[in-house]
């Protein structure tokens, strides 16, 4: 066992020794004592909070999630999809619940998201008779849920994921076809921005997509946002998503990309990080949620648990992109898992339903992992 471990078992309570402790003061102390705590001079630690937390009241979770992490995004409740109704008015009780939660205990809330192609109905992009709106009536609807959303959490969320996924993962990964942009082209980003930031001027806006770290949609995603400078959108920050897998991409990658983001005058911050073990049985490599593959056993062969060495593979592979997020410190602000333990993440579900994934920091009893005591040995 790792002098971390130990240290661990005894500041949450585990065995006879902690048991008798309990009580003490300094384990009260170390109660509070989290991977947030570690990396308080490094960036935020955060996670997603979803409806564990905020529809079961998960109490345990919430607990754990106060110790461990001191930002927090909503993992679906601010989607149009969840905060408007079916006649456009709005459904505020999760939202207020994840703001509440995060002024609570003082953390970095991120809003997510303002403007996104998916998990918002066709209606909205469409008028009583099935046409398509026109450019001047979707700009009166995105101002309208843009000012009334980001309003009502002015001064309360740090930052939002303003604009969400708008390149494409195709060949020479152009602007992505979704109703925004087919209806008003490229204006429909800059203009998210623009209300975001005239409702809450203090709150730190940022572009984030998946994949924005890698290859051509690295570059695709470096043009997008010189235009938006160019224009003056008032950007703050690029989300680098993180969905990725134990196999890549390399830290080598990841720092470029962080760094050309820099060079921009941009801050970056780590929004959706999780990595998948299982294997990638197609040739996309995206995180684009409406891609669908069949479940058969040979794609989920770790069922009834992580064999040690693909545990040790893993927690391998987070010591090594941690060590590069320490070395580039300075350009990130945050760094998000999606997720708190392996039962809720949504790779369990994706691309392929009912599968057992190992992704985020603490496993299905929502212990933490070999990898979570490297990211604490890392900052010893
Ligand atoms: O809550 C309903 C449940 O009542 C219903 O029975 C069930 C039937 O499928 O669906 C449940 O809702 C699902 C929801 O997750 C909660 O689990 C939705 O179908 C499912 O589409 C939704 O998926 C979310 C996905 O975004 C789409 O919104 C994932 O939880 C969420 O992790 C994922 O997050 C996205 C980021 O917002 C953007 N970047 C990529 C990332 C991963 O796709």
């Amino acid at each position: 066992m790792t002098a971390s471990r130990r240290k661990f078992m005894v500041a949450v309570g585990v065995g006879t020794l902690a048991a008798q402790i309990k009580s003490n003061a300094l384990a009260q102390a170390l109660n509070r004592t989290g991977l947030k705590d570690y990396y308080a001079k490094d960036f935020k630690i955060g996670t997603a909070i979803g409806s564990d937390i905020l529809e079961n009241n998960d109490e345990a979770l919430a607990a754990l999630v106060a110790r461990e992490f001191n930002a927090i995004t909503p993992e679906n409740c601010m989607k149009w999809e969840r905060i408007r109704t079916a006649d456009e008015g709005w459904n505020f009780k999760d939202a207020d619940k994840f703001v509440d939660y995060g002024l609570k205990h003082k953390m970095y809330s991120v809003g997510h998201t303002l403007a996104w192609h998916s998990q918002i109905p066709d209606s909205v992009f469409k008028n009583a008779k099935g046409d398509f709106i026109s450019a001047d009536q979707l700009k009166k609807k995105m101002t309208n849920h843009i000012s009334t959303l980001v309003g009502r959490y002015k001064g309360k969320l740090t930052a939002w994921d303003a604009v969400n996924e708008a390149i494409d993962d195709g060949p020479g990964n152009p602007m992505r076809k979704s109703h925004y942009f087919n209806i008003m082209g490229e204006a429909f980003i800059d203009h998210t921005f623009h209300v975001a930031h005239e409702t809450d001027p203090k709150a730190h806006l940022m572009y984030n997509d998946y994949n924005n770290e890698q290859g051509g949609k690295h570059e695709a995603c470096v043009e997008l946002l010189k235009r938006m400078q160019k224009r003056r959108v008032p950007i703050g920050g690029v989300g680098i998503q993180g969905h990725w897998s134990i196999d890549g991409p390399t830290p080598e990658e990841i720092e470029k990309s962080i760094l050309n983001f820099a060079k921009l005058g941009l801050r970056v911050d780590v929004t959706e990080l999780d990595i998948d073990v299982l294997p990638q049985v197609w040739n996309l490599p995206t995180a684009e949620i409406s891609t669908r593959f069949d479940y058969t056993p040979a794609r989920d062969p770790y069922k009834n648990g992580l064999p040690k060495e693909i545990e040790e593979k893993l927690a391998k592979r987070w010591e090594a992109i941690f060590k590069m997020f320490i070395k580039n410190r300075e350009h990130i602000d945050r760094v998000t898992t999606w997720g708190v333990s392996d039962d809720v993440s949504w790779l369990n579900d994706f691309p392929i339903k009912g599968r057992t994934d190992y992704p985020l920091l603490f496993d299905r009893k929502r212990a933490p992992r070999d990898a979570y005591f490297r990211l604490i040995d890392l900052k010893k």
